[in-house]
């Protein structure tokens, strides 16, 4: 009764009461409205929208459908970092234990690869042994002693959303921006953060790939953090080609791995600094970015930030040698280097073409159930705006078999192209958003 009253004055553009979202989001958690009626209801939302009110009442509802890590009684700063996604995006990777050796807590409750975007919970299972299950007891018990847990979203966290987030994704509901805001804020709330700092990616690989719905979505985020007295700071990065060399779960590990140890690829570097930068200073653990920069860099070069990992992967039962020794991660039966057909420019290398081609290599999903092959992907050396010469080596497919060569051949014929003319690529750090305003870091 009160499912179809609801679906029908939103359908109408009609208002819905804070009380209102919390009956109905404890009542599809606890099973009492069907699939059918919520389906109904969310597409409803999507092409009506929500007023910030009713964007902040949802948060609520989903929020308070379970249970919350409550870390209070750290006495510690506690910051996460959320990105939209995107493609070679390991940053989650690099940052946790980073953020952690310089003593901010950080609950890092990340989500699995789904669509053309990668997941970092898959990626951290391709570390042998890895356990990113855990009840939220065990998540805190982590945080107290390493300052870091490394889970996914547990039974207990925002149940409401976990089906509607299930629902909206088979319906066509997931693109709408309260939506989005309201279901990645109450998983982000329910880790009892101190502060929240956003990556949120613009260019064509990314979820909301035009710059002014990026923005959107950052300020409503900003909004709902200051309702519930979490500071929110998002910087718009750039995703019109793959961050870093290595995509696939694998590959990205032993990337991400060599980022702590100071061999990381520059782009990849400059985005972990900068939402970095942006972590320690909501911490208050740096009072300039140049400081904070100067504290990353430290825990890197003297090794810290890597023996930091070493010891979380020891804690979530994965073998820490793996730090030392990344040839224990998954490796691809075949290996394949692929050349230049002609010489010119590299004038685009196509971030959602090589994340289907992961999938298409058993490395992505279309299911939420589906096996992943996590050895599998791409390295790519290549970068927009390269000059390059016939023959020259532009990227690595690692597949299960030949016929994997084959479709990874295509994947980068299809998805690197190269042009008589540069074409420059979006500037990777480009825009700062926090509740004092947008901020223009960088043209282009
Ligand atoms: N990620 C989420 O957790 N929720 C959304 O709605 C979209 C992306």
């Amino acid at each position: 009764m009160l499912a179809l009253r609801l679906i029908e004055r939103k359908r109408d553009g009609g208002h819905i009461e804070p009380g209102e979202w919390r009956a109905l989001a404890y009542a599809y958690a606890a099973g009492h409205v069907p699939d059918y009626q919520m389906a109904s209801f969310l597409m409803a939302c999507f092409l009506r929208g929500l007023d910030r009110s009713e964007t902040h009442a949802l948060t609520d509802a989903m929020l308070h459908s379970g249970d919350s890590l409550d870390l209070a009684y750290l006495n510690r700063p506690r910051i996460d970092k959320h990105s939209t996604g995107g493609v070679g995006d390991k940053v989650s990777l690099v940052l946790a234990p980073l953020i952690a050796s310089l003593g901010v807590a950080v609950p890092m409750m990340s989500g699995r690869g789904l669509g053309h975007t990668g997941g970092t919970l898959d990626k951290l299972e391709s570390i042998p042994g890895f356990d990113t299950r855990m009840p939220l007891l065990e998540a805190r018990r982590l945080i107290e002693t390493l300052n870091c847990a490394l889970f996914g979203q547990t039974e207990e966290i925002a149940p409401a959303d976990r089906k509607m987030y299930a629902l909206r994704d088979a319906t066509g509901t997931v693109e709408s921006i309260p939506l989005i805001a309201a279901s990645i804020m109450s998983k982000k709330l329910a880790e009892g953060l101190t502060g929240l700092v956003l990556d949120v990616k613009r260019g064509s690989g990314a979820f909301l790939p035009q710059l002014e719905r990026g923005l959107e979505l950052a300020k409503t985020m900003i909004e709902l953090g200051a309702d519930h007295n979490c500071p929110v700071v998002a910087l718009v990065t750039a995703m019109d080609r793959p961050l870093g060399r290595a995509c696939g779960n694998a590959l990205e590990m032993e990337e991400s791995i060599h980022a702590l140890k100071g061999e990381g690829p520059a782009d990849l570097m400059e985005v972990t600094y900068a939402l970095g930068s942006e972590m320690l200073l909501l911490a208050g653990a740096a009072r300039t970015g140049a400081e904070a920069l100067q504290m990353m860099e430290q825990a890197i070069a003297d090794g810290s930030a890597a023996r930091h990992f070493q010891r979380i992967i020891e804690a979530q039962g994965g073998n820490p040698s793996v730090v030392d020794d990344p040839a224990i991660l998954p490796q691809a039966n075949e290996v394949e280097i692929f050349v230049a057909p002609r010489r010119g420019f590299i004038s685009r290398v196509e971030p959602r073409a090589i994340g289907r081609g992961i999938t298409a290599l058993g490395g992505g999903r279309t299911k939420m159930d589906d096996k992943l092959d996590l050895s599998v992907g791409f390295v790519i050396t290549a970068r927009p705006g390269d000059w390059v010469e016939a023959g020259e080596p532009l990227a690595t497919v690692f597949a299960r078999d030949r016929a994997g060569i084959d479709s990874g051949r295509a994947t980068l014929r299809t998805a690197i192209a190269i042009a008589d003319e540069a074409n420059p690529p979006l500037a990777l750090v480009s825009h700062r958003v926090s509740a004092a305003g947008v901020e223009v870091l960088a043209a282009g």
